[in-house]
């Protein structure tokens, strides 16, 4: 049986890889490690956290004799690494942390890769998932191709810049067998309503005032998740050692267009009169930094691997909302904090 070490599993891509990785392949063992910070939350994986192949490790990827002693006890087959400090906004407040996790916890596991496979490189592989923001920001023209050079302009984006350069510094000096994706933004189901999609649907949701930084007019290129999670598979399996393959959803969209669907939506499935909940649309100070457009050139991964994504956006969106309105405890759980309290009352007892 393969032993597959998924870092992050408990938050919103990671939770949508995990699942995938338990319910199509009964032939791994998943290990989900997560620190289980604001942002993981092991009531996305309800449905599978009883399935025979799949274990849940609570841990820290910046903890070196915990993550040594992982790795010595398992031999893992592969890491697909997620976990990250992943929300721009906290990172402008709090830099360090965004160092801390995405720099020393992604150098970490490398160093137990590194010292765990050294015998033995031949069939391993190092995933690491990482974003579009590397590239920082594009004009009105062009795409990010895989050699767009590094650019990142948020605290954030400079730690996973740099996490992307160690994990590259690692496959050249040690050899050691590494993938590395760069995708842009994500939205669907599990998604923490801090970041713009379930945020606004939350607020559309209570009549609560819907923040658009500066004038609405950044552009971001958006992924269903579940298409996320397919790509991934499909580089962890076929990717090219020492490769990088870039993954967007040929999908761009001006942050105020999207929001002003986004109402439409809700005033239909919420029965208001036609342009309430734009109502609720307030502009708001912008973002330090603000990038101006992402927008992802998927071409390489579509012609050498055959991924290309599977929903239309609207499609998405409509699946995406539908799943906020019918998971309101979800919500309210996470919006309160009780969500962290189930790890203690679900694994403390056992
Ligand atoms: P998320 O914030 O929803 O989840 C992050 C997970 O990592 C959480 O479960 C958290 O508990 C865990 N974690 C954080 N610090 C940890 C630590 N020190 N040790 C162990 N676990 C820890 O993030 P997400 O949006 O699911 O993003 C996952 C990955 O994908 C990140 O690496 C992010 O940079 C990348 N990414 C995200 C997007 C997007 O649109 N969300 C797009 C491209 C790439
Ligand atoms: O591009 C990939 C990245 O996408 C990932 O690497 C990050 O982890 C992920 O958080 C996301 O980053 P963004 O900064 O693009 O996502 P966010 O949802 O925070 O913001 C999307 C856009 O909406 C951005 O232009 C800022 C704007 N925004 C955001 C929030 C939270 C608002 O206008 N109002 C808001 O309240």
């Amino acid at each position: 049986m393969k032993k597959i070490l998924i870092t992050g599993g408990a938050g919103f891509i990671g939770s949508h890889v995990v699942r995938l990785f338990v319910n199509k392949y009964a032939d791994y063992k998943i290990f989900n490690l997560d620190a289980l910070t604001y942002a993981g939350n092991l009531e996305n994986l309800k449905d599978i956290e009883n399935k025979a192949n799949y274990v849940f490790v609570k841990g820290d990827i910046t903890d070196e004799k915990f993550i040594n002693e992982l790795f010595a006890e398992n031999d893992f087959d592969g890491v697909i690494h997620l976990a990250a400090e992943s929300h721009v906004d906290r990172s402008i407040l709090d830099p360090l942390q965004f160092v801390k996790t995405n720099v020393i916890g992604t150098v970490t596991l490398l160093n137990a890769a590194k010292n765990n496979w050294k015998d033995a490189m031949e069939g391993k592989r190092f995933y690491h998932v990482s974003t579009d923001e590397v590239y920082g920001t594009l004009g009105d023209e062009g795409l990010f191709l895989e050699t767009t050079p590094y650019d990142p302009h948020s605290p954030y984006s400079a730690s996973k810049a740099s996490s992307d350069h160690f994990v590259r510094a690692y496959h050249d000096t040690y050899k050691l067998p590494i993938l590395i994706s760069n995708c842009s933004n994500n939205y669907g189901s599990h998604h923490f309503p801090e970041k713009l999609i379930p945020l606004a649907i939350n607020n559309m949701k209570n009549k609560k005032p819907v923040p658009v930084y500066g004038k609405g007019e950044n552009v971001r290129d958006w992924l269903f998740v579940e298409d996320h999670a397919r790509a991934i598979d499909t580089i962890f399996h076929n990717g090219k050692n020492g490769d990088t393959y870039n993954i967007g959803g040929f999908n761009e969209w001006k942050n105020i267009d999207l929001i002003n669907t986004l109402c439409k939506i809700m005033d239909r499935k919420l029965n208001r009169a036609e342009g309430e909940t734009a109502t609720l649309i307030t502009y708001v100070k912008d973002r330090a930094g603000h990038d101006l457009r992402y927008a992802i050139d998927a071409s390489k991964l579509n012609k050498e691997l055959g991924w290309s994504p599977s929903l239309q956006f609207e499609e998405g969106l409509e699946r995406t909302v539908d799943w906020y309105l019918a998971n309101e405890e979800w919500l309210n759980r996470v919006t309160s904090g009780d969500y962290q309290k189930y790890y203690d009352t679900q694994y403390d007892k056992r």
